[in-house]
């Protein structure tokens, strides 16, 4: 939907002892968003962190907080981290028994709604709730953690994601194994916006995050 390519780095990569000035260091080195991976060692085998974390580091940045929930039941902590200032919260298809009703309850809290697609999810999970959400987020890995290669078959899925949503204002997030190499494949297919949290974070200064954001972009042009 954006002109502008949105780079959403993934603090799941991030030195979580000093998550903060991790978040301001991306945030002042070029980043768009900031990537939130919320998981609940139930709904993938992996636990990072709650709504007083996002809280908490909400104030190292000014940018948009994009809130990936890797949990279920999601609905009874969506208030919780709208609270907590995420600006888009974005949901599991199969974590949801009221997908729609999810939806609505994200966007009746002033927050913009995402549906996140794992890789063997089927796009048609999106086809009755189009007009309710604002992005969709394609995994191109299984949810659960950083650092994993890249699954080329969801390229695929991108194209029919781009042509279901059509005109709508709705944004195409890839997830997963995004790098220099990945992410010109994802962008020539529709994508709008990638997070990356192992190609950002490698090398551990705010130097490299620069850089290779920078490489990330300038692969995309
Ligand atoms: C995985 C998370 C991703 C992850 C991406 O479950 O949703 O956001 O941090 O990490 P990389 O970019 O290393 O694949
Ligand atoms: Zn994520």
């Amino acid at each position: 939907m954006s002109k502008e390519l949105i780079i959403s780095p993934s603090i799941l990569s991030a030195d979580f002892g000093r998550l903060a000035e991790e978040i301001a260091a991306v945030d002042e080195m070029g980043a768009d968003w900031i990537h939130l991976d919320v998981m609940d060692g139930h709904y993938v085998s992996n636990i990072t962190f709650g709504p007083p974390i996002v809280k908490a580091v909400r104030k190292a940045s000014d940018k948009i907080f994009d809130c990936h929930l890797m949990i279920e039941p999601a609905d009874p902590f969506i208030a919780a981290f709208a609270d907590a200032g995420c600006d888009y919260i974005t949901v599991h298809a199969e974590a949801c028994t009221h997908l729609h009703g999810t939806l609505q309850t994200i966007r009746n809290l002033g927050v913009k709604s995402g549906v996140a697609l794992n890789p063997g999810t089927p796009e048609n999970v999106l086809e009755y709730v189009l007009d309710d959400i604002d992005q969709v987020l394609i995994m191109s890995v299984n949810p659960g953690f950083g650092g994993q290669k890249f699954i080329p078959d969801v390229v695929e899925k991108i194209r029919k994601v781009k042509a279901m949503i059509g005109a709508r204002p709705i944004e195409i997030e890839m997830d997963g194994g995004i790098t220099p190499e990945t992410a010109p494949l994802c962008v020539a297919a529709g994508a709008t916006a990638l997070v990356a949290g192992s190609a950002i974070f490698k090398g551990g200064t705010p130097e490299h995050y620069k850089a290779n954001m920078q490489a990330i972009r300038d692969a995309c042009k």
